[in-house]
Parts: C-alpha cells; structure tokens; sequence
C-alpha cells in the first residue's frame, strides 16, 4: 500500500467548510487585526477557547487597540485578567503593548525575529502572530498540532525527545500561500478532529495520507515515555481567621510555580515530613494553632503534594490580604488553593 503524502490543500478546504468561529478569528478572507490575534495568542497560553473567548472580548471592548491597552494601568489589566489566571502573563502582555508603541510606533513586528524579542512572546506565539496575523510561512507546533503530525507521520519516538522532528515535519506541511489559514487549520484539526481520544477519523480531510490510522493505530499517538514516579512533597497550611471571619492570604512570588496567584500562608513544601516546632518557625501569627484532620492533596506535573492545615484565630491580625470566605469568588484562586479552602470551609463549619 502506498499514501500519498499529506496536501495542504485539502485540509485548507476543510478549514474553509469547518472552522470555529472564535471571537479573535477575521472573517474569511479579511485582513486580521495583529493585536487581537497577538491578544488570543497571550490568553490561550495554557488556557482553553472556552475560557477565554469572554476575556477577548471584554479586553477589544475597553482596549480595542495595542496604543490603549498600553497607556491603560497595570493594575487594571491585572483586575481585568483575573480568573485567567499566571499573572506573570498579564505583566508581560502590558510590557509587550508598551514595547510595541515605543519601540515599534504601535505596530507589531511582522516576522518571527521581533517578535520574538518582544516580553511574553515564545517560540510558539511568534509563530502563530507571525502565521496568522503576516500570513508568514511558519508553523506554530503546540501539543495539538505535534498531535496531528505525529499521527499523521507516524512518529513513534517518545515525547518529548520527538519535539524538534514533529516540528520539522510541521513546517513541512505549511503551504507558500495562506500560511495563517494552515496554522488554524492545525490547531482546528487538533481540537476537533484528532483529538487524544476517539479521534473522529471518518470526518478528517487527511485520512488517506494519515499512516497511524492505515496501521490502526492512532491513539497510541503521540508516544509518552514512561513516567518517573513523582516524589511526594509536604507543607503545612495556616488557617488564620480574625473576628469578622475574614482568613489571611497572600500571593506568591511572581517567578515560579503558580507565579503571582493568590493562596494561603503555609510552610515551603519538601519531601521531609515537617515536624510541628519547625512548621511553627513560618506560621504568620503566634496564635494558639489546632491542626484540622484529614489531608489535601494535590498532583503538579512534577511532584506529588500533601498539605495539612493548622487552623487559628487573632484578635490582633497581622498585616495583609485579608478575605472572608463570601470574598472568595473575588479572587482567581489556583486549584490548589480551591481545595484548601474547600477543606478547611467543610472541618469548620462556613460560618
Ligand atoms: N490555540 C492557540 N491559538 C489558537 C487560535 N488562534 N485559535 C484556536 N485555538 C488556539
């Protein structure tokens, strides 16, 4: 059996019949506006469409240019991008408009080079502004689109040692003329269609050329190597309420593990279990502390995370963020956080 090799051409006429219509998306055919589609690039940084297309739209609705969101406060984009969550993106996505009107007069760089050197932007989103908004012949290889290639191509090679050749077949594929389209093309193929489970073959435009699905074997793509064991960290969580209920927060460093979200106070996480006199040294108030029962625990890519959580109450409360539980909804709380709360809330009582 012989198969002829993917043609960009048929999934193009795909796209034309199919594709999302997603907020940030320029009418087929018209001209896309680089700063919104620069503007999705940033908020789909690991984040979901679905997630995202309300803050699009609230963002053009009171900064419809690159010039107005640069000249708005930080803290008003911060304000506007909570629930986003990964502050650090908000930050750079105000430094990045500001760059663009001093540096570029308010018009972003057309190629992968300055847009690159410009804050937030990374291999992938300069590849995708530079597709989509230029019409740039360049690939914008995400974990959907490595998805589609490895499939297609049948890399058998695990992740993520298989990243630079999946990019390298990518880039392949891209067309001379509507570079942009392609590259939505991909991820629409990706989401839709080639999904990591029960992919829709059947509907696919590359389903001749597709050499996993000859051989029957789809979803075993992409290859995951076997994963090490993650090692298992603890930390203690201090509950400090004060007389109006409010409870204690803080955010976190900007760099790092969920970088500028807000949580609450505990001891740093280790794999040494944490005995009670040293917890102690990072509680934030010295206060009578009762330690609640149970566990939260909690898996990160990397490690594996077990929380207890020491609960007290102040009459003279330290300086800080201060919320009561009713106050919660106000703030964009990382998943980790939502289950201390959770925890804590259910041992003693919401009141
Ligand atoms: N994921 C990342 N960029 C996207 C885009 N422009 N459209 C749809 N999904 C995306």
């Amino acid at each position: 059996m012989s198969l002829s090799r993917p043609d960009p051409t048929a999934l193009l006429a795909w796209y034309d019949r199919h594709r999302r219509d997603l907020p940030w998306r320029a009418a087929p055919g018209a001209r896309p506006d680089p700063y919104r589609v620069w503007l999705s690039e940033i908020m789909l940084q690991q984040t979901t469409v679905v997630t995202v297309a309300p803050y699009f739209d609230r963002f053009v609705a009171r900064w419809p240019s690159v010039s107005a969101l640069a000249a708005a406060a930080l803290d008003e984009v911060l304000h506007q991008w909570q629930g986003l969550g990964y502050y650090a993106r908000a930050r750079n996505l105000h430094a990045c408009a500001k760059a663009v009107v001093e540096r570029h007069g308010g018009r972003f760089p057309d190629d992968v080079a300055g847009l690159r050197a410009l804050p937030g932007i990374g291999d992938y989103t300069a590849a995708a502004i530079a597709a989509i908004a230029f019409d740039r012949r360049e690939a914008a290889v995400d974990g959907n689109v490595e998805r589609v290639v490895a499939r297609l191509f049948a890399v058998r090679e695990a992740m993520p040692a298989a990243k630079p050749r999946l990019r390298a077949l990518a880039r392949e594929l891209v067309p001379p003329r509507r570079a942009g389209d392609f590259a939505q093309a991909m991820m629409d193929l990706g989401a839709t269609i080639c999904t990591p489970r029960k992919p829709r073959c059947v509907l696919c435009p590359w389903r001749d050329p597709c050499i996993a699905r000859a051989g029957g074997f789809v979803e075993d793509l992409p290859a995951r190597s076997e994963k090490p064991e993650r090692p298992l960290r603890q930390g203690v969580v201090f509950w400090l309420t004060r007389p109006d209920g409010a409870v204690l927060l803080r955010r976190r460093e900007e760099k790092g593990l969920l970088g500028g979200m807000i949580e609450v106070p505990s001891t740093p996480w280790r794999e040494a279990e944490w005995g009670d006199a040293e917890a102690l040294t990072h509680a934030p108030a010295k206060v009578s502390w009762k330690r609640l029962p149970g566990t939260v625990h909690h898996g990160f890519t990397h490690f594996l995370l077990d929380l207890t959580i020491w609960a007290g109450t102040t009459a003279s409360p330290p300086d800080g963020i201060w919320a009561r539980p009713d106050q919660f909804k106000d703030y964009a709380f990382p998943t980790l956080t939502k289950k201390v709360v959770r925890h804590a809330l259910s041992v003693l009582g919401d009141s």
